[in-house]
């Protein structure tokens, strides 16, 4: 059993509560320097960051009621159909969340969730569905206390747990930008928790746009879960941590003076390292497809024939997130209409921008 955190124990529950319902909207998030590798209990081998989405999201209620058998009792309801494929995952969750939340087994839990984009899009939605859970659990428990977590710990906590289930998870509480794992030079940043990145942010990165071209709709052909697993006994494993940190680093003068040229440097040499790290696992695998380099490559040469600085991030999968400020909006959308949804899974893309964070319902 790995080591309790005891500033996330709740104090003792004085509020009894036969039954009830809460929920919460919660986004996903796109991480500009990448989390890729773990250790211990879903802790990052180097810190992240990223924004928050604000259309990608998923939208959960709870409904917690007397339950009548021993262990986790979970129903999981996705778009109002059973799924009883999500509950292992969920219980898993439970196991490891317990000892934070020890009300998981004095009732019987339905989980009505759904998600803003296609749940076959291949958008990770376990960052934005962990998340929302979490922040349902912690507003039952919030219910069971005689003096309610403030807000700043509520929402502290909230991302300690959600990175219990995802470790991006984490970075889907708070809006704008995010950071998650423990870095000397931004105060406050953790392993365990994610924060508000806390330095100063021009203003061009406060509405930034992100459409998320749809590549692949299919199952991966290696989870998130295998992949981080292989950064174990991987060559180049403590070469990526280290840029990792110094990227971290980079992004600091980058975010505060709007500088695009560098930001783009940096965030797609960010994503082709994530996917280089996945070419030489061992064993090594591929998640872009040829849609994906296609695209890459129409969007470089829109750069290059333009000027637009529109760039490329890509997250464990085939689809491809581009990333442009809201002033280019109709130049970039016209390139996305005319050259990239052919590419595209049933010409399908999602349009989003940097987001507020997740909400009570
Ligand atoms: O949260 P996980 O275990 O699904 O890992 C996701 C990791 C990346 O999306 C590839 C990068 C990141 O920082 O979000």
């Amino acid at each position: 059993m790995s080591e309790l955190h005891q500033e996330f124990l709740p104090q003792a529950y004085t509020n009894t509560v036969e039954s009830g319902s809460v929920a919460w909207k919660s986004p996903s998030n796109i991480a500009l320097v990448k989390y890729w590798g773990k250790h211990g209990q879903q802790l990052p081998k180097n810190t992240s960051i990223s924004f928050t989405l604000d259309h990608c999201a998923t939208s959960t209620r709870l409904a917690f009621d007397p339950k009548s058998r021993p262990g986790f009792d979970i129903t999981v309801l996705l778009d109002g159909k059973p799924q009883a494929d999500f509950v292992p995952k969920i219980e898993k969750f439970f196991s490891i969340a317990g000892p934070y939340l020890p009300f998981l087994e004095d009732y019987s839990f339905t989980l009505h969730t759904s998600n803003s984009f296609p749940h076959s899009s291949g958008i990770a939605s376990s960052a934005s569905g962990m998340s929302a859970l979490a922040l349902c659990l912690l507003e039952i428990e919030s219910q069971l206390l005689e003096t309610p977590l403030s807000d700043t710990d509520f929402k502290k906590k909230a991302s300690f747990l959600a990175r219990l289930g995802s470790g991006s998870a984490a970075r889907s509480i708070d809006g704008g930008l995010v950071v998650w794992g423990a870095h000397e030079e931004i105060p406050g940043s953790s392993d365990l928790f994610a924060i508000p990145y806390p330095d100063m942010v021009h203003e061009v990165f406060r509405d930034f746009c992100d459409t998320v071209l749809l590549v692949d709709t299919g199952e991966k052909v290696v989870s998130s879960t295998v992949g981080h697993g292989l950064m174990h006994d991987h060559p180049f494993a403590s070469q990526r941590f280290d840029q990792a940190q110094s990227n971290m680093l980079a992004i600091k003068p980058i975010l505060a003076t709007g500088d695009l040229d560098a930001f783009i440097a940096l965030v797609e040499s960010e994503a082709l390292s994530l996917h280089a790290m996945m070419l030489t696992s061992s064993p090594y695998f591929i998640l872009m497809k040829p849609a994906t380099l296609a695209i890459i490559n129409k969007i470089w040469s829109f750069r290059k024939e333009t000027g637009i600085p529109a760039c490329f991030t890509l997250d464990a999968g085939a689809n491809v997130h581009l990333l442009y400020p809201a002033k280019h909006k109709e130049a970039v959308r016209e390139l996305i209409e005319s050259q990239l949804k052919p590419h595209c899974k049933e010409g399908a893309y999602i349009h989003d921008q940097v987001g507020a964070g997740a909400v009570r319902l």
